[in-house]
C-alpha cells in the first residue's frame, strides 16, 4: 500500500537562515495514532505546517495520499465564528453544500451532539478542541496533525480527546475507514496509546519505536532535550 504520508529529505530554513529541519525523512506508512517527539526547537511544529501546506520546504518533498488538516494547540486561535454551527460549515469543501444532517453528524462524532446553536466563547477547552476536530474532519481531511492537542486542557478532558482520536483512528464496524493522526506531545503518559512514535533531534526525525519503547527511553532524559 501507497504511504499516508512520506517526507523525503526535507530541510527548512527560516528567513534569518537558522535550519529548523535539515534532511529529514519520515513516512507513516498507514492508518492509526502515530505520535512525534522532541525537545523544545527541535521542530515538530514546523515540520506539522510544512505537512500541512503553510510552509513550502526549500530542499526535499512531501507526499500526501490525502489532504491534511492542522489542530493547534490552542483552539483560540483556530476558531474563527460565533457559533459552532457556523464555525462547521466554513470548514466544508467547495462545493457541499451546508446541511444540518452534515453540521450535526460532525459535532455527534466528537461528542458534542445538539451543539450546533451553541456559541463558542461557552464551549470548555476541551470541547473547543473537540471542534476544531470535527472541522478538520469536515473538510475531508484523512490526515490530522494534532500539535500538542491537550497541553492546555485538564486531566479529564486530555483523557477524552486523546480517546477520541484514538477512536476515529481504529477500524471498527461502524468505521470501515480509520483516519491517520500525526500527533506532537511532550506528555510521556500519552506515548502510551499511539501506534508508533519518533523523536526528531537536531531537524531529523529517528526510527519509529512503540510509544513503550520511546517512554522508556525519554524517561533518564533531562526535560526540555527529549520529549518531557
Ligand atoms: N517564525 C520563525 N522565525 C524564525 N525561527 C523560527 C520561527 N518559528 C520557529 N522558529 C525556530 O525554528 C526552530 C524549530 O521550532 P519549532 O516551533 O518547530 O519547534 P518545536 O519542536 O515545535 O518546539 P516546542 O516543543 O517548543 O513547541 C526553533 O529554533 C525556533 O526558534
Ligand atoms: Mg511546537
Amino acid at each position: 500500500m501507497k504511504a499516508i504520508l512520506e517526507v523525503d529529505r526535507v530541510s527548512y530554513r527560516w528567513p534569518n537562515n537558522s535550519a529548523a529541519l535539515i534532511n529529514c525523512s519520515l513516512q507513516i506508512p498507514k492508518p492509526g495514532l502515530w505520535m512525534l517527539v522532541g525537545g523544545n526547537g527541535s521542530g515538530k511544529s514546523t515540520l506539522l505546517r510544512l505537512i500541512s501546506g503553510l510552509l513550502e520546504p526549500k530542499e526535499g518533498e512531501i507526499r500526501l495520499a490525502s489532504i491534511a488538516a492542522l489542530v493547534f494547540q490552542n483552539p483560540d486561535h483556530q476558531l474563527l465564528l460565533p457559533c459552532c454551527g457556523s464555525e462547521l460549515c466554513f470548514h466544508l469543501p467547495v462545493g457541499i453544500a451546508p446541511q444540518a444532517e452534515l453540521i450535526e453528524a460532525a459535532l455527534d462524532q466528537v461528542g458534542l451532539a445538539g451543539f450546533t446553536n451553541r456559541p463558542i466563547h461557552s464551549l470548555s477547552g476541551g470541547q473547543k478542541q473537540r471542534l476544531a476536530i470535527a472541522s478538520a474532519l469536515l473538510s475531508g481531511a484523512e490526515l490530522l496533525l494534532l500539535d500538542e492537542p491537550t497541553a492546555l486542557l485538564d486531566p479529564e478532558s486530555q483523557g477524552a480527546v486523546l480517546a477520541l482520536i484514538r477512536q476515529l483512528c481504529q477500524q471498527t464496524a461502524t468505521q470501515p475507514k480509520p483516519l491517520t493522526a500525526l500527533w506532537v506531545t511532550h506528555k510521556l503518559e500519552e506515548l502510551h496509546h499511539c501506534d508508533g512514535a519518533l523523536r526528531l533531534e537536531q531537524g531529523n526525525a529517528g526510527p519509529w519505536l512503540t510509544g513503550a519503547s520511546m517512554a522508556s527511553a525519554l524517561e533518564g532524559l533531562p526535560r526540555g532535550r527529549a520529549g518531557g
